[in-house]
C-alpha cells in the first residue's frame, strides 16, 4: 500500500483485522472513492448521515409531531424493486446454479465487473469517484451467536448505511467480534453513478445497468447500479438467503425465506412456527397477528418477519434465529385492520421509501383510508414520484399515491409484540413449518403433510401469483418452490435434496421433526372476491395446526395431499363463516388439480438434473390417487 493509499484509508484503531483492511484497500484502488468512512454505528454518525441525505435531497424529514425522527425517500422511478433478471449466481459450474438462476462464468463476470478486458474497463473501475465509500460491519444474527455470521458491506450510498443500521446489528461491536482473525462475507455495492469534479448529484443516483452478483464458492457479493433495498442492502436477500443457503447446504443447516413467530396459549404453552410465503404475500402481517374474538388469552409474538436461519441442535430439534434486526416491509395495504401492531411500530425512527407525502408532513399509502373515520383518502398528497395527487386524479388516471412496492424500514425493537426470545443467540425450537402461496384457486386453506417427504413435495411444487416486490408482471402464477425461487443460491433440486437429507438425518437420530403444512389465504369465489378474511382470522388456522402438533384428537378430512380440518374442528367463535364458504376455501377440485399436476411435471422436467427420486415417486403416487 502506498502512503497516499494508506492516508485515504484512514483505518481507525478499533479495526484490527488485516484481511479486512487489505480487502478494503483493494476495493478502494478499484472503485476510487474520494474518501473512506468506517462506520461505527453510533447515534451521532446516524444523525450525520441523515443530515447528509436531507441536504442531498434523498431524504425529506417528516413532521416530528406525526412521525418522530423519521424520513421519506423517493427513488428513481426505474429503481423500485428487486431485479431478478439482473441477479446472478456465478458458481464455478453452471449446473450448480441450476435452471432457476441466471448464471455467468465467474471469470467472465469478474472480467466484466472487476478486472476489465482489453478496451473495456471493468464496471466497478472508478465507479465511486466523487463519492465516499462507507465500510459497514454487520452481524446477521445476535452478535457472537453460534448461528450468526458477520458481513462487511462497502457502499457509496449513505441511504444504504442508515438502512443497514436498522436492518442488521451494525457498528463498532462487530469489529470486536471479528477481531484480528475472524472471517466475514465481503459485500461490495455501488449505485454506479460516479461524479465528475463539480458535477451536481441527484437525489437517488443509480444506473440503468444493474448487476446483483453472487460468487457462492468464495461467498462474495457484488452489486452494481441499484439503490433499492433488496438489491442494495446486501445483508438481506444476497447474504442471508443466497449466500447463506450455500453455507447451510455445506454445513447442514437451513437459510429460509420465512417469518418465525411465537404462539402462547391461554394455558401458557409456547410454540414456534416458521412460515414461508413469497414476497409481498403477508409474512409481516402473519408475524404480528392479533388473535381475533374468541381467542382470549392467546398471544402471537414475532421472532422475525422475512428470513430464518435454522440449525439442528444437539437434542435433534431445529432452532431458528432471525438474522435481521429490522423489518423492510411493504407499506400499501398495511393499516389498523390488517396489521395494527405494525402500524403502532411505525410512528418513530422509520425510513419510508416511495410512499406519498401528506400536506402536513406525514406519510400515506393505499389502504390507509381504512383508518380514516370516514374511510376517506386525503384530499391532496404528493405522490411517490413528486407529483400532485388527488383522489379524483387517482380515479381518472389510476395513479397510485404510493408505489405498490413502497417500503418502511423499522427496527424490530419498535414492534410492540416482539418475542422476548428474538435476540436469543441459541434461537427457538421450531414446532411446525408452514408454506403458503397466493392462489385464487386450487390450493386448500390448510393441509398437513402426512410425512416429511410429502411436506417437502408440497413446498417444492408451491405456485404463487406474482407481486410488485420484483420487477415484472404482477398476478401471474409461477412456481415458487419454498418461496425461495428468487433466493436459493444454488441448484433448486439440490436444495430439495438438502431438505430431504436433513430430515432423514434428524429422523435417524430419533428426533421428532416439525410437521409441515401448506396454507392458502387467497382462494376467491365465482365473483372474484376473496372468501377467507385472512389477517387476524388466520389465527383460527394456526390454532388448528398447533392442536394437530399437540396431538389433540379431532375429526379431520383425509385427501390425496394430506390432512385438512373438518368444519367442526376450527374455532369459529366471533366469526361468521358458513360451511358452504368453508367448502369454497377447502375443496379439492379434481378438474383444477388435473390442470395443476402437469405444471408440477413441467417444474420437475425443468429441474430434472439432481431431482430427488423421492419427489418423483411422490408425484407419481399423487397422480394415481387423483386419477382414481
Ligand atoms: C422482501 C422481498 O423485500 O421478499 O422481503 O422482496
Ligand atoms: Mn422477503
Amino acid at each position: 500500500m502506498t502512503t497516499q493509499q494508506e492516508a485515504k484509508l484512514q483505518v481507525p484503531s478499533f479495526v484490527t483485522n488485516p484481511k479486512l483492511i487489505s480487502w478494503v484497500a483493494e476495493v478502494v484502488a478499484l472503485t476510487k472513492p474520494d474518501a473512506v468512512h468506517w462506520c461505527d454505528g453510533s447515534e451521532q454518525e446516524n444523525e450525520q448521515m441523515c443530515d447528509r441525505l436531507v441536504q442531498a435531497g434523498t431524504f425529506k424529514k417528516l413532521n416530528p409531531a406525526k412521525r418522530a425522527n423519521s424520513y421519506l425517500a423517493w427513488s428513481d422511478p426505474g429503481d423500485v424493486a428487486r431485479v431478478e433478471d439482473r441477479t446472478f449466481i456465478c458458481s464455478a459450474k453452471k449446473e450448480d446454479a441450476g435452471p432457476t438462476n441466471n448464471w455467468m462464468d465467474p471469470a467472465e463476470m469478474r472480467a466484466l465487473l472487476q478486472t476489465g478486458q482489453p478496451g473495456k474497463p471493468a464496471l466497478f473501475d472508478g465507479c465511486m469517484k466523487g463519492r465516499t465509500m462507507y465500510v459497514i460491519p454487520f452481524s446477521m444474527g445476535p452478535l457472537g451467536s453460534p448461528i450468526a455470521h458477520i458481513g462487511v458491506e462497502l457502499t457509496d450510498s449513505a441511504y444504504v448505511v442508515v438502512n443497514m443500521r436498522i436492518m442488521t446489528r451494525m457498528g463498532k461491536a462487530v469489529y470486536g467480534v471479528l477481531g484480528a482473525t475472524g472471517n466475514f462475507v465481503p459485500c461490495v455495492h455501488t449505485v454506479g453513478a460516479p461524479l465528475e469534479p463539480g458535477q451536481k448529484d441527484v437525489a437517488w443516483p443509480c444506473n440503468k445497468t444493474k448487476y446483483i452478483v453472487h460468487y457462492p464458492e468464495t461467498r462474495e457479493i457484488w452489486s452494481y447500479g441499484s439503490g433499492y433495498g433488496g438489491n442494495a442492502l446486501l445483508g438481506k436477500k444476497c447474504f442471508a438467503l443466497r449466500i447463506a443457503s450455500n453455507m447451510g447446504r455445506d454445513e447442514g443447516w437451513l437459510a429460509e425465506h420465512m417469518t418465525v413467530l411465537g404462539v402462547t396459549s391461554p394455558q401458557g404453552k409456547k410454540s414456534y412456527v416458521a412460515a414461508a410465503f413469497p414476497s409481498a404475500c403477508g409474512k409481516t402481517n402473519f408475524a404480528m397477528l392479533v388473535p381475533p374474538a374468541g381467542f382470549d388469552g392467546w398471544k402471537v409474538t414475532t421472532i422475525g418477519d422475512d428470513i430464518a436461519w435454522i440449525k439442528p441442535g444437539s437434542d435433534g430439534k431445529l432452532y431458528a434465529i432471525n438474522p435481521e434486526a429490522g423489518y423492510f416491509g411493504v407499506a400499501p395495504g398495511t393499516n389498523m385492520l390488517t396489521n395494527p401492531n405494525c402500524m403502532r411500530s411505525l410512528d418513530k425512527n422509520v425510513i419510508y421509501t416511495n410512499v406519498a407525502l401528506t400536506d402536513d408532513g406525514d406519510v400515506w399509502w393505499e389502504g390507509m383510508e381504512q383508518d380514516d373515520p370516514n374511510g376517506a383518502k386525503p384530499a391532496h398528497l404528493i405522490d411517490w414520484q413528486g407529483n400532485d395527487w388527488t383522489p379524483e386524479l387517482a380515479k381518472e388516471k389510476g395513479v397510485k399515491a404510493a408505489h405498490p412496492n413502497s417500503r418502511f424500514t423499522v427496527s424490530a425493537t419498535n414492534n410492540p409484540v416482539l418475542d422476548p426470545e428474538w435476540d436469543n443467540p441459541d434461537g427457538v425450537a421450531v414446532d411446525a413449518f408452514i408454506f403458503g402461496g397466493r392462489r385464487s384457486t386450487t390450493v386448500p386453506l390448510v393441509t398437513e403433510a402426512r410425512n416429511w417427504v410429502d411436506g417437502v413435495y408440497m413446498a417444492a411444487t408451491m405456485g404463487s401469483e406474482t407481486t410488485a416486490a420484483a420487477v415484472g408482471q404482477a398476478g401471474v402464477v409461477r412456481r415458487d418452490p419454498f418461496a425461495m425461487l428468487p433466493f436459493a443460491g444454488y441448484n433448486m433440486s439440490d436444495y430439495f435434496q438438502h431438505w430431504l437429507t436433513l430430515g432423514q438425518k434428524l429422523a435417524d437420530k430419533g428426533a421428532k421433526l416439525p410437521r409441515i403444512y401448506t396454507v392458502n389465504w387467497f382462494r376467491k369465489d365465482a365473483n372474484d372476491k376473496f372468501v377467507w378474511p385472512g389477517y387476524g382470522d388466520n389465527m383460527r388456522v394456526l390454532k388448528w395446526i398447533l392442536d394437530r402438533v399437540e396431538g389433540v384428537s379431532m375429526p379431520v378430512v383425509e385427501h390425496a395431499f394430506g390432512i385438512s380440518p373438518s368444519y367442526g374442528s376450527i374455532n369459529w367463535t366471533g366469526m361468521q363463516f358458513t360451511e358452504e364458504q368453508f367448502q369454497t376455501v377447502t375443496s379439492i377440485d379434481k378438474a383444477a388439480w388435473a390442470q395443476e399436476m402437469p405444471l408440477h411435471t413441467e417444474l420437475f422436467e425443468k429441474l430434472a438434473y439432481h431431482m430427488p427420486k423421492e419427489l418423483l415417486d411422490t408425484k407419481a403416487r399423487l397422480e394415481q390417487q387423483l386419477a382414481a
